[in-house]
């Protein structure tokens, strides 16, 4: 999975000759998962038609304050498409709208949109040489860094007037690179280790036969994408699921047994700036170390049960620099049992669930979570889907981990 999957991309094209490219560079963003809509100066259509990129976009394409072709005129709306944005690119930005971006000057729909953006703007410049270098033109790209803009750097080499030199925009997908590198070096967990385990654990009572129970993972999967998005490098320590998660910075470690969780999960915490326990790991296994199936007519009265190693108890105890976040499911006294586990296990959080709530829990989509910290007031969170409780998670973490590291 991309960094750009499900995120929603403002592409504003001003009237460049590069802007021939901007067709391909709609086409490496939506490849990457995203959603893209697209704002055109006027001048742009004599580079590029709106009818191309609305359809390699998907989407309808705007270029003036009206729109266009009703007998009612309605007005497009620049500050909703601002606001839509996750990201908002200016490829390519030529010098006329980067002097207008740099002066606040709203001669354009495209204009109009960056004046009125919250989202990460970047712009990436496309100009004949002496231009590029003109200093009016560089002043113009400073003070748009100051602004907080981001100003890819142009390439070396042939441009449309003959000449040779620095000016060209970057290739689609160098733009397309470029961002993610950007994007991701700021992410709060970049270069952080954050490792889950998620998932039931399977006891073995004979080869075939096992305890177990109904946990499904979902939760540890929605987490662990979560720490990914956020930059982490993310290990997923998982007992026997169905669920599969394709992403780059995500490594699933498939295990089956409360034992074998224990083990993966100690090699992986020493150097772990986040550790969540959201497993439904199995507290006991059966006493037997039977190797072939027990048949029926040997009888099977009685299964001896032992402990298994409490996991998390165990990384609260040799807790280091680790942020450590158990999960608790609970029937009654849910508040006050969650609160006893968080200290005797030493986390910095835990995350109740309660049995009790209709729709949430084991098995579904949904989840209704309370996230309790050492000293805080409990915070009780509506019933979401596990997507949306795992960023509910995460900005909590992500409260009181900044202010520990
Ligand atoms: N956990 C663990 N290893 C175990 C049992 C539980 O790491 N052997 C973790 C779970 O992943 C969860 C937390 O401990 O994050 C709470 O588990 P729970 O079973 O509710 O707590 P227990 O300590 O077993 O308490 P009780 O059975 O009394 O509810």
């Amino acid at each position: 999975m991309s960094l750009f999957s499900g995120k929603k991309i403002l592409l504003g094209i001003s009237g460049g000759i590069a802007a021939y490219k901007t067709p391909m560079l709609v086409r490496a963003f939506i490849k990457q998962g995203a959603e893209v809509r697209v704002i055109m100066t006027p001048s742009s259509k004599d580079f590029v038609t709106p009818l191309t990129l609305a359809t390699v976009s998907q989407n309808p394409v705007y270029s003036s304050f009206i729109a266009e072709d009703q007998d009612n005129p309605l007005w497009n709306n620049h500050v909703e498409m601002a606001l839509w944005a996750d990201y908002m690119l200016i490829a390519p930005a030529t010098s006329n709208t980067i002097s207008s971006m740099a002066q606040a000057r709203c001669t354009n729909l495209l204009l109009a949109a960056y004046l009125s953006s919250q989202c990460e703007v970047f712009v990436a410049p496309a100009m004949d040489l002496d231009m590029y270098a003109h200093p009016a033109n560089q002043k113009n790209e400073a003070t748009l860094t100051e602004h907080g803009v981001v100003v890819l750097p142009t390439e070396e080499g042939f441009l449309a007037s003959g000449l040779q030199g620095k000016g060209r925009m970057q290739e689609p997908e160098d733009i397309v690179s470029f961002m993610e590198n950007h994007i991701s070096k700021n992410l709060p967990l970049n270069g952080k280790k954050v490792v889950l385990t998620a998932g039931p654990t399977y006891e073995a009572i004979d080869p075939v036969r096992f305890i177990g129970n109904n946990s499904s993972g979902k939760m540890g999967f929605e987490l662990a994408k979560r720490a990914a998005a956020l930059g982490a490098e993310v290990i997923l320590i998982s007992g026997p699921s169905a669920l599969d998660v394709d992403h780059a910075n995500i490594t699933v470690l498939r295990v089956n047994t409360a034992d074998q969780m224990f083990e993966v999960s100690k090699l992986h915490y020493t150097d772990a700036a986040i550790f969540i326990a959201s497993a439904a790991v199995a507290d006991f296994k059966p006493d037997t170390n039977a190797t072939q199936k027990i048949k029926k007519e040997t009888g099977f009265s009685q299964i001896n049960l032992i402990p298994t190693p409490d996991i998390l108890a165990h990384l609260g105890a040799v807790k280091e620099k680790q942020f450590l976040v158990g999960f608790a499911l609970e029937t009654e006294n849910e508040l006050e049992n969650a609160q006893g586990k968080l200290e005797r296990k030493n986390l910095d959080a835990i995350v109740l669930n309660s049995l009790n709530d209709a729709n949430a829990g084991f098995g579904g989509d949904q989840n209704k979570i309370t996230y309790l910290q050492p000293n805080t007031k409990p915070i009780a969170f509506e019933l979401k889907t596990k997507a949306a409780v795992a960023v509910d998670v995460f900005d909590q973490i992500l409260l009181a981990y900044e202010k520990t590291s």
